[in-house]
């Protein structure tokens, strides 16, 4: 089929959302490579956004798969699973909680976190969450609550109740927000969509010592930088806190759909049977992937390299930008999650689409960025590719 018949099928047919797609069609992928219909390969620095981090092709993740999928696809949480446990088993020691849940995606993991704090303070008259502003936390009408972000709010109103917004990095803003009501405080560690801002430490150190004067529960969503992409297996780690919850997604499963959420001591045990579920969360053939990815995590040196990996790109980046500072305002990012913040002169989303054209796929996200969320298999070789086709690109603006 070609670009044009897919553009008149999905226009008659899907559900408007997502507007002008990209102007190539992936048909396969090695590695961090991806390759169209006509064979043109392009260097993936976006990775399905934060998701394959075992790249294309992985050989050990199609195995598993294709095995649980002979065997079992799905059976439903009225049984016991054998995968569901093993890879349960491995997300609790790797992330030091307690307990995991798993679903189906983001938003649903921290649709499952915001219950489970509603849960916990069940009956205690503490409902209320500070979020932050400029956050992203999905698109369910919970998580479309908790996002700081008046753009996705406005056509939705009235939104769920008792959220309130706090200005990042600013303890003073957080702790006046709270009252007898609070129940937690949501947080990503490095905000994402929102234009990739990592967390000073200082602030996330603060937002624990509140929790734990006022009674508060600390909830992570670490769907975007979590399972080892900046460098630990949760970027809270980088900050030497442990929330009380943290929500998983993204790249857990590395590629097949999957979200979980994590929670420690009397927190884990709010949920009783029956409070919460999910017919396909944690099922045979999501949590094989996810027990294979984590057992790779486990067992390599890859969480580490991210680190080293991250710190080569940046300074790919830094480079670029020393080269134009008419266009680049400023480098941001942690590990392999990243970004060229653009001054407002130049769209993120035209530089974007010029590097797709020079064979380099890239994101973006809020603040004008160009982001950058690679497979955890991109190269030293492959961010030279990227410096030199942003240097092309820019010299054309
Ligand atoms: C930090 C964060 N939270 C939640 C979500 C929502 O995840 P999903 O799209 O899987 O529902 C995203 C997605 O980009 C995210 O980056």
């Amino acid at each position: 089929m070609s670009i044009e018949e897919l553009k008149k099928l999905d226009k008659q047919y899907y559900t408007g959302v997502f507007g002008e797609r990209m102007p190539f069609v992936p048909v396969r992928g090695e590695k961090a490579h991806l390759f169209d219909a006509n064979g043109r390969e392009y260097v993936d620095f976006l990775g399905g956004i934060a998701v394959n981090c075992l790249g294309y092709s992985d050989e050990g993740l199609i195995s598993a798969i294709s095995a649980q999928a002979r065997s079992l696809i799905h059976i439903s949480n009225l049984f016991y699973i054998p995968s569901q446990a093993a890879a349960a088993e491995k997300l609790c020691k790797l992330s030091g909680y307690d307990k995991v849940f798993f679903c189906n995606s983001g938003a649903e993991a921290n649709e499952g976190a915001i219950k489970l704090a509603r849960r916990y303070f069940s009956g205690k008259g503490k409902y209320e969450f500070i979020a932050m502003k400029n956050s992203f936390h999905g698109r369910t009408f919970a998580t479309l609550s908790a996002t700081g972000q008046e753009r996705f709010h406005k056509p939705f109103y009235p939104l769920m109740p008792s959220f309130v917004f706090a200005e990042m990095n600013s303890l003073p803003s957080v702790e006046a927000l709270i009252s007898d009501k609070t129940c937690g405080i949501i947080i990503e560690p490095i905000i994402g969509e929102g234009g990739v801002m990592p967390a000073e430490p200082s602030f996330i150190q603060g937002l624990r010592k509140l929790c734990d004067k006022n009674g508060l529960l600390l909830i992570a969503d670490e769907i975007q930088t979590g399972n080892g992409r900046t460098g630990k297996f949760l970027a809270m780690e980088n900050f030497g806190v442990s929330a009380d919850i943290t929500t998983l997604a993204k790249g857990i499963g590395g590629g097949v759909p999957v979200g979980a959420f994590l929670a420690k001591g009397s927190v884990s045990d709010a949920f009783t049977p029956g409070d919460h579920g999910s017919t396909f969360g944690g099922n045979p053939l999501a949590t094989a992937a996810v027990d294979y990815v984590l057992s790779v995590l486990m067992s390599t040196d890859m969480m580490e390299n991210n680190s080293k990996l991250g710190d080569a790109l940046r300074n790919a980046l830094f480079d670029v930008m020393a080269a134009y500072p008419e266009h680049c305002a400023a480098v941001r990012g942690m590990g392999l999650m990243d970004a060229l913040v653009l001054h407002d002169g130049l769209s993120a989303k035209s530089v974007m689409l010029a590097l797709a054209e020079k064979g380099v796929i890239t994101g973006t996200a809020g603040g004008n960025c160009l982001r950058f969320v690679p497979p955890y298999v991109i190269t030293y070789e492959d961010i030279e590719t990227l410096k030199a086709a942003l240097l092309a690109v820019l010299k054309e603006f």
